[in-house]
């Protein structure tokens, strides 16, 4: 079954946002996550390592889905792809991502903040967003509101997202997702502090079953 932008959001309640300064952390970080329950991850394209670090996930853990993040132009879509991504999020949506988007064989989940960039991206047949950022933009209420006129969308807020309001944000019908990189702070990295990842990951995974009861 082919995964859609829209399949992929449902596939994880927490998308780990995760910036690598280390080549060397990448795997670990990878199985910490999974270890914790969540088999997926967004590496960002804001270092001269997350090429390199989406080659080692993909190339040593297979089951962990990983996808690049900050993907701003073209260029850094095809190296992306280039290096095995299984998927891509951008922080908004331009028309030439747009175009760029539809020869990929993979899903893309365009960043929006506003109804016109919705309005953009569903004339490309995306439905399922990145609303960044989130709570920068107006959080729930603003989300909620910009949601309203757009029934088909669903949305994956990230951005100022924690153990704090996780909860309320998976509690909205157009968001099964949420994105952040609270699970793997740069501070835990440097310490090489695997265990306290998979920690925090079990932590949001045990809040977001205890939601579904
Ligand atoms: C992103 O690129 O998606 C954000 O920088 C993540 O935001 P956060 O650090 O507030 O989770």
């Amino acid at each position: 079954m082919q995964v859609t932008s829209h399949s992929l959001l449902e596939m994880t309640p927490v998308m780990p946002v995760v910036q690598i300064t280390d080549a060397e952390q990448a795997v670990p970080i990878a199985h910490a996550l999974r270890k914790g329950g969540i088999a997926m991850l967004e590496i960002v394209m804001r270092t001269p390592v997350s090429l390199e670090a989406i080659r080692r996930i993909r190339a040593e853990v297979p089951d962990v889905i990983v996808g690049a993040g900050t993907v701003t132009d073209v260029a850094k879509l095809e190296a992306a792809v280039d290096a095995g991504c299984e998927f891509v999020i951008t922080p908004g949506l331009t028309r030439t991502m747009a175009e760029a988007s539809q020869g990929l064989s993979m899903p893309m989940v365009p960043g929006v903040s506003c109804a016109s960039d919705i309005m953009l991206g569903l004339e490309y047949g995306f439905t399922a967003f990145k609303f960044f950022p989130a709570e920068s933009s107006g959080g729930i209420s603003a989300l909620k509101a910009l949601a309203a006129p757009f029934s088909q969308a669903t949305f994956c807020p990230t951005g100022g997202i924690g153990p704090h309001n996780l909860v309320d944000y998976l509690s909205l019908e157009c968001v099964s997702c949420v994105g952040g990189s609270w699970l793997t702070p740069v501070a835990l990295q440097r310490r090489n502090a695997w265990s306290e990842i998979t920690e925090l990951t079990q932590q949001a995974v045990n809040t977001v079953n205890s939601l579904a009861l």
